[in-house]
């Protein structure tokens, strides 16, 4: 039978929307909408090729994963050769003005000769890889290899949602572009999170992890590892008028829906060059995937020709790096830390060493598992990761270089590491639930370590918000014995606190004062100041938002727990098992009697969701609110806020020296309010 002309053109009108989606969230990075919108769309187009297979078009979105796993990777020769590219060891300015001066010298251009312009870019730090697009269609995939040749990687990276599988656009005959694959950060993290809890083998950094997956012979495994793609260059090409400049061939490629890094930018001259570098060294930290340097391509795509290559690197462009994320240090000691709610965290300190642009002396090494699985040992020759504002761990250990206990035995001289049994802090039984990766003291608040972390978390600007109280004096207050529980802290005399480490009369007032302040709060700070194991900032406000006041709360099972939206049954468990503690229901009354007070309110349904399934954008500063308070009275609405402005943004709430979204908001035609117009609009409904 016939596939009916309806579900035809439904199949490809889904397939059409779902990519579409997929360019928004993964290349734009600008949500359209729900994952349970996105799913449901997924579902009636795999429903729909059920029952017709031959709608399983090849650029079906759910024929990114396919394939079976492959016995070995076939050969792929690539017409235009993957070059490599010659590196600028020095990290200084001078690096930028070497290669500018080359340049100069090799187009024998005058000494009065305007600046040349280069395209500038970021050096990501993955896997080069070659997509071939015939008529729009993505029909292969391929790896550098020696350059010449490289391997038919084509399942693996089908998986990856920001590879168009088709084209948008008047797509020319033949298109390949080159660009690498990389594992972002977060995704690194969330893997490696994940892995660790399952107690399985972790990711050693995401270039391996990006790497790996590539060369991965099951597409199905390959696709459980998050990856991304940036587009960089060009190869082969047919029936196509290329731009003239290579930043013109990136703004190609992206209308072609590609992927392209927004950080790059036209430099003229060394000089300019030299600013790209630096600016982008002080945003290293902050972007969400590894970089291990920048690259300057000469733009023009004629004076490329003119340039030409020297074995296999263009004279055209060059690496500038940075200094590495990973280095080479030894463990001196393993320690265990004690973190708020109990966890064991064992620590390696090192012999100081300098990555990724801070000295480092301390690396988590997680969890037990996580260390023997590792097997880091005292004396370890290892590798040390700081990447980004993430806290530096130890990758690996270089095995050939472990002390032994003789230099013709093979006895190591340190044995491999043990939790401790005691908690080092207060000696408590050290226990490790038998599902868990995690040990914990299970000394509780008796805990001074578990103590002073639970007062720091309560103090906490998101929390009870009290200024002043640094870890410092919680430290003191608590080595003192002045302060057991955050109750305390209410009963604290001037006087007291005066007598402490570097606190004068005038700190100790203001503390005092910062103390008093504290107690008008709300109540979604104050269930998160509680600091109840798996319950975060918005776990918190969502059940402010659902009981209404703290005694409903209080009185909720896990049953009714579980009616608040993303709780499940973990959480519902922390919780119940919290207020089932007699001790933390005596600090909540005293923190009552002391005076801690917040609007009480009915529960959420009976609250009118004026903003139910509206996207606001937040952007420059509000007069009044705090943006955290704007975003949580917008949320307690039933909005959602959006981090950047596009077609589906239904307003955009702007404040002082708001600056680009609100450019965007007006190209856009989105109505844009100020923080009076939000406040009306939350009190009244009215639309905008
Ligand atoms: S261009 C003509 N641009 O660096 C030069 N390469 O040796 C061809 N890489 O493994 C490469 N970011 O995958 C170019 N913005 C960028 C890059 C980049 C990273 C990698 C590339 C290759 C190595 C070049």
């Amino acid at each position: 039978m016939a596939v009916p002309a309806v579900d035809a053109a439904r199949a490809a009108a889904l397939r059409a929307e779902i990519e579409r989606h997929n360019h928004a969230y993964y290349v734009l990075d600008a949500p359209t909408i729900p994952d349970a919108e996105y799913d449901r769309l997924f579902r009636e187009l795999q429903a729909l090729e059920a029952a017709w297979p031959e709608l399983r078009t090849p650029d079906s979105p759910t024929q990114r994963v396919g394939g079976r796993p492959l016995p070995a990777f076939s050969p792929v020769r690539h017409v235009v050769p993957m070059l490599s590219i010659r590196t600028e060891t020095d990290t200084g300015p001078s690096g930028a003005e070497a290669f500018d001066a080359r340049v100069h010298r090799l187009l024998a251009l005058p000494e009065d000769a305007p600046p040349v312009s280069y395209a500038a870019e970021l050096k990501f730090d993955g896997l080069a890889i070659s997509l071939r697009y015939v008529d729009g269609l993505l029909v292969q995939a391929a790896t550098r290899g020696d350059g010449e040749t490289g391997e038919d990687v084509t399942q693996n990276i089908r998986t990856i949602r920001a590879v168009p599988l088709r084209l948008a656009g008047t797509a020319p005959t033949v298109l390949e572009v080159r660009g690498e694959v990389y594992m972002s950060r977060p995704d690194f993290e969330r893997y490696n999170a994940r892995q660790r809890s399952l107690g399985k083998p972790t990711l050693v950094n995401p270039r391996n992890g990006a790497a790996g997956s590539v060369r991965q012979l099951d597409p199905k495994l390959a696709a459980e590892r998050p990856l991304s793609f940036f587009a960089y260059g060009l190869g082969e090409t047919e029936g196509w008028q290329r731009p003239a400049t290579h930043s013109a061939v990136l703004d190609a490629l992206a209308a072609f829906g590609l992927p392209v890094c927004g950080f790059r930018t036209v430099a003229r001259g060394a000089r300019d060059l030299i600013a790209f570098h630096r600016d982008i060294l002080a945003r290293r930290d902050s972007l969400p995937f590894d970089i291990d340097g920048v690259v300057y391509k000469v733009d023009s795509l004629a004076l490329q020709d003119e340039l030409g290559f020297v074995s296999r690197e263009p004279r055209w462009a060059v690496a500038h790096k940075y200094p590495a994320q990973e280095a080479l240090t030894i463990v001196e000691a393993i320690d265990v830390q004690v973190g708020r709610t109990g966890a064991i965290t064992p620590v390696a300190r090192l012999k100081p060493v300098f990555v990724g642009g801070v000295t480092v002396t301390n690396a988590t090494l997680h969890n037990e598992d996580e260390v023997r699985r590792k097997d880091v040992r005292v004396g370890d020759t290892v590798i040390v990761r700081r990447a980004g504002d993430v806290i530096p761990e130890v990758v690996a250990v270089v095995a050939e270089k472990r002390p032994l206990r003789d230099l013709f035995g093979d006895e190591p001289l340190h044995p491999p590491f043990a939790l401790p049994e005691t908690c080092p802090e207060c000696g408590s039984t050290v226990a490790r639930g038998e599902d868990e990766a995690v040990a914990r003291c299970t000394g509780g608040l008796y805990c001074p370590a578990q103590r002073r972390q639970a007062l720091w978390h309560f103090a906490a600007r998101r929390a009870m918000d009290i200024e002043g109280l640094g870890d410092k004096i919680v430290e003191q207050l608590v080595d003192a014995g002045l302060v057991h529980t955050p109750a305390d802290l209410y009963g604290l005399a001037v006087e007291a606190l005066a007598g402490l480490d570097r606190m004068g009369e005038k700190s100790a007032e203001n503390l005092v004062t910062a103390i008093a302040r504290s107690k008008a709060t709300m109540l979604n700070r104050f269930i998160f100041a509680l600091g109840i194991r798996n319950v975060g900032e918005a776990t918190a406000r969502d059940l402010a938002r659902h009981f209404g006041n703290l005694d409903a709360l209080l009185a909720a099972d896990a049953e009714a727990l579980q009616q608040v939206p993303d709780v499940g049954p973990v959480v519902a468990a922390s919780i119940v098992a919290f207020f089932a503690e007699a001790h933390n229901r005596e600090v909540i009354a005293a923190l009552r009697a002391a005076g801690v007070h917040w609007p009480e309110g009915e529960p959420a349904s009976a609250a009118p969701q004026l903003l139910a399934g509206k996207t606001i954008v937040l952007t420059g500063t509000l007069p009044n609110l705090k943006r955290d308070e704007a975003k949580a009275m917008i949320e307690a609405a039933g909005g959602k806020v959006a981090g950047s402005v596009s077609k589906k943004t239904d307003c955009v709430v702007a404040g002082d020296e708001a600056g680009s979204k609100l450019e965007r908001a007006r190209e856009l035609g989105v109505p844009v309010i100020d923080e009076a117009g939000l406040l009306k609009l939350l009190n009244n409904g009215a639309e905008t």
